[in-house]
């Protein structure tokens, strides 16, 4: 990294010239999307500044979302993000969604099994206390990027055995002749907070995507309620509108 000449060159505050040659580094590819910042202390030993003044650089960059904390591993370079936009009309599930545009997708699992239902599962599936839930809770991976995290509760009527679910939960529901044909989806803006936010490799309190949705059958039974988080900067909801008659 060039830090040498930060002492000498031009005016203005050190922490501001320190994060200027971190970002022409990132911009001109002397940094990698994804490579790991040297560690602070090394930094400030390098361009002979003290600690603080590190730390003011790169939290300014964290806050720019240039660059990322993880904790316990390091500070990282971010991946630059192409949006993925998503019809707002099709009732479509997250592989499909993804594969059609040519993204593989996988999931680290954060829950998969038989419970009863929270007060909220009982009203949204509209099921007594008795009842049982299968819950699937996924932080959902497209390609390399983490894109969303997502919990769904399904009754267990129609998922007895949350385990089938390895990849996608429409292509489990299909099977058990229950995948649902019609959805009410709410969508809402939040700011992205811990843990999520390190799930997702974005800087808490990044702009984020709530969606609600609630999945019928043609019977007009309740199959799916889930919740799912969408990074803000990875995720675009693209709607036709058309003037009726
Ligand atoms: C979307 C929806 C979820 C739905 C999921 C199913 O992400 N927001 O409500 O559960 O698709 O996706 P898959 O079949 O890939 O598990």
């Amino acid at each position: 990294l060039p830090l040498e000449g930060l002492q000498a060159g031009g005016s203005g505050p050190l922490y501001l010239k320190l994060r200027q040659s971190l970002e022409d580094a990132i911009q001109s590819g002397k940094l990698n999307h994804g490579d790991a910042l040297p560690p602070e202390r090394d930094l400030a030993d390098y361009a002979n500044i003290s600690r603080v003044t590190v730390r003011k650089a790169v939290d300014d960059l964290v806050r720019d979302g240039l660059l990322v904390r993880r904790h316990g591993s390091g500070t990282f370079v971010v991946k630059p993000v192409s949006k993925v936009q998503q019809s707002l009309s099709r009732l479509t599930s997250f592989t499909e969604d993804m594969a059609r545009r040519g993204l593989n997708t996988h999931a680290r699992w954060l829950e998969r099994g038989l419970y009863h239902p929270s007060p909220d599962e009982m009203m949204a599936l509209g099921l007594p206390a008795d009842a049982l839930v299968a819950r699937l809770g996924r932080l959902r991976i497209a390609d390399d990027m983490p894109l969303a995290i997502e919990r769904a509760s399904i009754s267990a009527e129609f998922l007895p055995d949350p385990q089938s679910v390895t990849s996608s939960l429409y292509t489990a529901l299909d099977k058990t002749r229950s995948r649902p044909v019609r959805a009410v989806q709410r969508i809402s803006a939040c700011n992205i907070k811990d843990p999520d936010a390190s799930m997702l490799g974005v800087a808490v309190g990044s702009a984020g995507l709530s969606i609600e949705r609630v999945s019928y059958l043609a019977s007009g039974r309740v199959v799916e309620f889930t919740r799912s988080l969408y990074r803000g900067d990875a995720y675009d909801f693209v709607a036709e509108l058309t003037l009726s008659e």
